[in-house]
């Protein structure tokens, strides 16, 4: 035993090997009694004021990574992709710290406008826009909007009565060879136009064709969880060529290029990341060189990350209900959530880390796997994980970089409605997102 195990007040204020900074928020620390604080806060208390499962989120850490992209970024426009998690407090946040919004549904617009954000810092997102969105939108003034198909122009043609920025996606046909569900850059996919199809064709000459849509420049998303920066350096040489092109055959000069997010963060010690200082260089010795051989104006960069905003920012809190020791089989870690509130691990077979948050574990662990409550096989949250071997009913379990696409993916399966939001910030928290209880279930049953 070491004098730290045997002490574990000595560790107050210091960050815990439990605890890596690479994969929790930057603020995570003990307390005197062994419990991991967040944010200055006791995960713990949390967990008895509001109840598990409960979604933590650090407002210093989804500032601190606004502030990275700012500083790795001064001249590009970072606009924050909502899907990722959208609250009015997460939206006031990031629009503080100088960044856009990009929004994908009358939903999210309606979040971002009640949270005040400029409308011409919206950027308006999404395949099979339907019509009442996209006037919506028009009516609200946004900045930009991307226009996924040629149904789209013709719907936007008949809502512009006024001047209306567009931009227009075009899948580059770059793999980045992540999960089917979230390679969105190649030819064979439902989002946007390929590039150099005649399809992609139409469209651009149908919008320079309408007085009031506003071609401005091109979009590309080219997927999720991308660490090597290299993609991007091969989208910008892709895109800048094709908006050379669009000059010489349009004579129009389009200023914007907007490369999308997929940033990767790690969700577990030693998963790679992107690197924010490779990433501006790449981007910017490609743009040089791209300009310079198409003899093209630079044009002004967006990035939209949403998962490297807030991921990391995210722990959720779970109490455990029961520990299962099946003979000759794994030992079960049963808890209060599960894939309501993390269908990650079941779409996408996505691993997590889980430890205890309650006290600090001094004795043996043992190897077990997390799985929720819901009435699923597949309901795992974190599968052979090191836990304390005494662990017990009632104690705290905390699952980091539950940030993006969680509260968002969240859902009410089996009647149980949707955890709360638990804002902490220098040593406060404050609820910013209410439990869904049984009676908002029940509001919206007719009968
Ligand atoms: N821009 C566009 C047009 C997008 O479609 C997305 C994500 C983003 C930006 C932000 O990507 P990010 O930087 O967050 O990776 N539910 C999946 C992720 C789906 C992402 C969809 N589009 C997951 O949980 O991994």
């Amino acid at each position: 035993m070491t004098l730290l195990e045997i002490f574990p007040s000595l560790r107050s204020g210091m960050p815990s090997p439990r605890v890596d900074t690479s994969v929790w928020p930057c603020e995570t620390h003990y307390d005197d009694l062994g419990r991991i604080t967040v944010g200055g806060v006791a995960l713990a208390d949390i967990a008895d004021q509001y109840g598990t499962p409960a979604y933590v989120l650090d407002e210093t850490e989804v500032r601190r990574r606004c502030q990275a992209y700012r500083k790795h970024f001064p001249d590009a426009e970072i606009i924050y992709a909502a899907k990722a998690l959208m609250t009015k407090s997460v939206a006031r946040w990031i629009s503080q710290e100088g960044l856009s919004v990009d929004v994908c549904s009358a939903g999210e617009l309606a979040i971002a406008l009640a949270a005040d954000v400029d409308p011409q810092r919206i950027v308006l997102h999404g395949t099979g826009k339907p019509f009442c969105e996209l006037e919506a939108a028009v009516a609200a003034g946004v900045g930009r909007i991307v226009i996924d198909s040629l149904t789209e122009v013709t719907l936007l043609a008949a809502l512009a009565t006024k001047p209306q920025q567009v931009l227009l996606r075009l899948s580059p046909d770059i793999d980045v060879h992540g999960h089917p569900a979230v390679r969105t850059g190649v030819t064979d996919q439902k989002f946007g136009l390929p590039l150099g199809s005649a399809q992609a064709d139409e469209a651009i000459a149908r919008i320079m064709r309408h007085p009031n849509l506003k071609l401005v420049g091109l979009h590309c998303h080219l997927g999720s969880q991308i660490h090597e920066a290299d993609f991007y350096g091969e989208a910008v040489r892709r895109m800048v060529a094709e908006m050379a092109r669009i000059r010489r055959d349009y004579d129009v000069t389009l200023t914007e290029l907007d490369l999308g997010g997929g940033h990767a963060v790690a969700y577990r010690c030693g998963d790679a990341e992107m690197n924010l200082a490779e990433l501006a260089d790449i981007v910017d010795d490609s743009l040089d060189a791209a300009c310079a051989l198409n003899h093209f104006p630079r044009p002004h960069i967006a990035m939209e990350p949403g998962r490297a905003i807030v991921a990391h920012a995210g722990v959720t809190l779970y109490r455990v209900m029961a520990v299962k020791h099946i003979e000759g089989g794994r030992t079960y870690v049963i808890v209060d959530g599960g894939m309501n509130d993390n269908p990650r691990v079941a779409l996408y077979g996505a691993r997590y880390d889980a430890v205890v948050a309650n006290r600090h574990p001094t004795g043996p662990h043992m190897t077990a796997t997390v799985a929720g409550r819901y009435c699923e096989a597949g309901d795992i949250l974190a599968a052979d994980v090191s836990l304390p071997a005494d662990l017990r009913p009632g104690e705290v379990l905390a699952i980091p970089c539950t940030g993006a696409y969680h509260h968002s993916l969240a859902s009410s399966y089996n009647g149980v409605g949707r955890p709360p939001i638990v804002a902490v910030h220098e040593g406060r928290c404050h609820e910013v997102l209410r439990r869904e209880t049984p009676a908002d279930l029940l509001s919206r049953d007719l009968g």
